[in-house]
């Protein structure tokens, strides 16, 4: 995984542009009606989205990625970036919101669990965290070798989950559903424009 997205940040630089995602806005929201101070942005990638949260918040990133941090550095010099794997990283700060874009659906479901725990043992009681992941009405629902239900290879080793809405209920099932939803997305690679049905939901911790 590391390996791969360096050397996507290395080549293609800010592979989305540096407009944040349109979920950003719906997050910040969020966060100061629940007088959040600090949030967590696991993979952060270059700082597209933590630029916008950090004129509010204090922000850390967790991204693995040691050319997107550079990238993020001089993008988004508020935040605090951390280069780590969100599925290893371990500190005693809790945090009032996370905001994770587009983390999730890359991983097999052992790591989805794994990944969203971990958020949830940084998270302060009452915090919210708001996650977007594909949706299983995205265009490439589907595509390459099927590994376990719903997650397809569609390179060596990269892995797309596409979420039902039940299946993504089944992931936060522990914690207080806020709100969930769909959206598309139109996000502009290097020359290309892409549109993604995502799929967003936002939970709360109840302790
Ligand atoms: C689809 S990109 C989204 C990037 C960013 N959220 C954005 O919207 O611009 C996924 C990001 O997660 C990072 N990533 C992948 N696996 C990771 C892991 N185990 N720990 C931390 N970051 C990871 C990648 O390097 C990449 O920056």
């Amino acid at each position: 995984m590391r390996d791969y997205w360096n050397k996507r940040f290395a080549e293609e630089g800010m592979i989305w542009g540096c407009e944040p995602s349109q979920t950003v806005t719906q997050a910040i929201d969020l966060f100061k009606k629940n007088n959040a101070h600090n949030i967590l942005v696991p993979g952060a990638g270059y700082g597209r989205n933590t630029k916008m949260f950090s004129s509010y918040f204090e922000v850390d990133g967790i991204e693995i990625s040691s050319s997107a941090i550079n990238l993020a550095k001089e993008w988004d010099l508020k935040t605090n970036f951390i280069q780590e794997s969100v599925l290893e990283f371990r500190i005693s700060k809790r945090y009032d919101g996370i905001y994770c874009y587009d983390l999730l659906h890359l991983f097999l479901l052992e790591d989805r669990k794994k990944l969203i725990q971990n958020c949830v043992m940084h998270l302060k009681e009452q915090g919210v965290m708001y996650f977007t992941c594909f949706s299983d009405r995205d265009f490439n629902n589907g595509v390459g070798r099927n590994v376990e239900e719903g997650t397809y290879e569609y390179k060596k080793g990269k892995y797309a989950h596409f979420f039902t809405e039940e299946n993504l209920i089944e992931h936060f099932n522990d914690l207080n559903i806020l709100e969930m939803g769909s959206i598309r997305e139109c996000l502009t690679h290097t020359e290309k424009q892409q549109e993604y049905e995502l799929r967003y939901v936002v939970v709360q911790n109840i302790g």
